[in-house]
């Protein structure tokens, strides 16, 4: 089943029911966070592995974050690894070579944006050539505006009134005649903005944005859209609302938890961000024991995010001050060096069990795409999946091209 080429037609519901198949069977090793947990729920089951990656350093999980399909570990992980990366191959749609533009369409966009609009447009191969281009929360309408520059119609939705203005002076200046509309796309009226005419284009609109385009796009009968998913846990309803009929009669069911494994991936951070972000989840992870002491209840306990500031109190403060925060029982005299000393230990510990969860993290991503996919393909729609770019420029890189039957 491995493969390099897109999917398409039928081999879109099959690799979706493998998948289903992978996720439901070991369910148990990708649900439970070990943030949360001071020892997981799989670990007695697979102890060699637990106790292998438990003695790891956080440098070797960082080594490790982004491909932990390569580490060699005992089993079951190299088992689970291999199945995961034949289920999670998908290979890139054929690019075609764009026209240059001019070098001033891209003053202004941050040049990893451009190299991804630029990749997202070059996959963009229709039956019927579009005649307008509907970039959906289009932020400033850079993706539009680059495939708009052949006098083709081009309509931007964006509910930030900054983005839409700064959006509408940019097209002015660069001489491309669009229409920059002020529109939140949740709204009720939002199916007035759209019509058979018209292409939809969205690279990156989050969760209950990309799949409200999906509906009214469909409904309307545009001939064909291009969407490229992100963030499938910013989502209004408690859960996660299944598109096709496989998804709604799976038995896998969705938490806003579990959908934001697929996000977990980083992108390279710089070594400063790198140790703040570390200072922060150690530090969280020795609070995590002393609020267990203080409450007498060996549960986690959620906490709010807390400003990057709070990194700097002294670590007995930073304790203090979120025990007050918590309204937790008075902190007995505590070794503070010795309880934030394991709360590094803990996040190297994490770090490494991570991994396990981590060879979930594509096959959970394909199965919401494919289950975009099939949802179109239901609607009457040829459905092509594939990859738009290398995951060092977005690890968001799945581009779902749709194209009316
Ligand atoms: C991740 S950005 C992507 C922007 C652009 N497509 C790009 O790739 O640069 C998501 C955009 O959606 C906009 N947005 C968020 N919620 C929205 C809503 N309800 N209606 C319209 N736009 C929205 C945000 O303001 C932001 O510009």
């Amino acid at each position: 089943m491995p493969t390099d080429l897109p999917l398409h037609d039928d081999h879109i519901r099959s690799r979706f029911q493998a998948l289903d198949r992978f996720l439901l069977d070991h369910q148990t090793l990708w649900r439970p966070r070990p943030f949360t947990h001071l020892q997981l729920p799989w670990e007695s089951q697979h102890a060699e592995l637990a106790t292998w990656l438990r003695q790891r350093t956080l440098e070797q999980a960082e080594a490790a974050h982004n491909q932990p399909e390569r580490l060699i570990a005992p089993q079951p992980f190299s088992q689970l690894a291999a199945e995961s990366i034949k289920l999670s191959s998908v290979g890139p749609l054929p690019a075609t070579t764009l026209e240059s533009v001019e070098a001033r369409m891209s003053v202004d966009v941050p040049g990893r944006k451009w190299q991804q609009i630029e990749a997202f447009a070059s996959r963009l191969q229709f039956q019927h050539p579009p005649t307008h281009w509907l970039d959906w929360c289009a932020g400033k309408g850079h993706l539009g505006r680059r495939l708009a520059h052949q006098g083709q119609a081009l309509t931007c939705l964006e509910y930030n009134p900054d983005l839409v203005a700064a959006g509408a002076q940019l097209s002015t200046r660069l001489g491309i005649n669009a229409s920059h509309l002020h529109q939140d796309v949740m709204a009720d009226d939002t199916h007035q903005r759209l019509n058979a005419q018209h292409t939809p284009i969205a690279l990156h609109a989050c969760g209950d944005l990309h799949v409200q385009l999906i509906k009214l796009a469909s409904h309307a009968g545009c001939a064909q859209l291009a969407i490229a998913p992100c963030c499938y846990n910013r989502i209004n309803a408690s859960e996660y609302q299944p598109l096709s009929q496989e998804a709604q009669t799976s038995a896998l069911k969705l938490s806003i938890d579990d959908l934001g494994l697929p996000l977990s991936e980083t992108v390279t951070a710089g070594a400063r961000v790198r140790r703040q972000r570390d200072t922060s989840m150690a530090r969280r992870l020795a609070f995590d024991l002393l609020q267990r002491e203080l409450r007498g209840v060996d549960d986690y306990l959620p906490t709010p995010s807390l400003p990057a500031a709070w990194l700097d109190k002294p670590f007995a403060d930073y304790c203090q001050h979120l025990a007050a925060l918590k309204e937790l029982p008075a902190i007995p005299k505590q070794d503070w060096a010795a309880l934030e000393a394991r709360g590094w230990q803990r996040l190297a510990q994490v770090r490494n069990l991570e991994l396990l969860r981590n060879l979930f993290r594509r096959p959970l991503e394909l199965w919401l795409v494919l289950d975009r996919a099939l949802y179109l393909q239901d609607k009457n729609y040829d459905v092509r999946t594939g990859t738009f770019c290398e995951p060092h420029l977005t690890p968001r890189n799945l581009l779902i091209l749709s194209e009316l039957k």
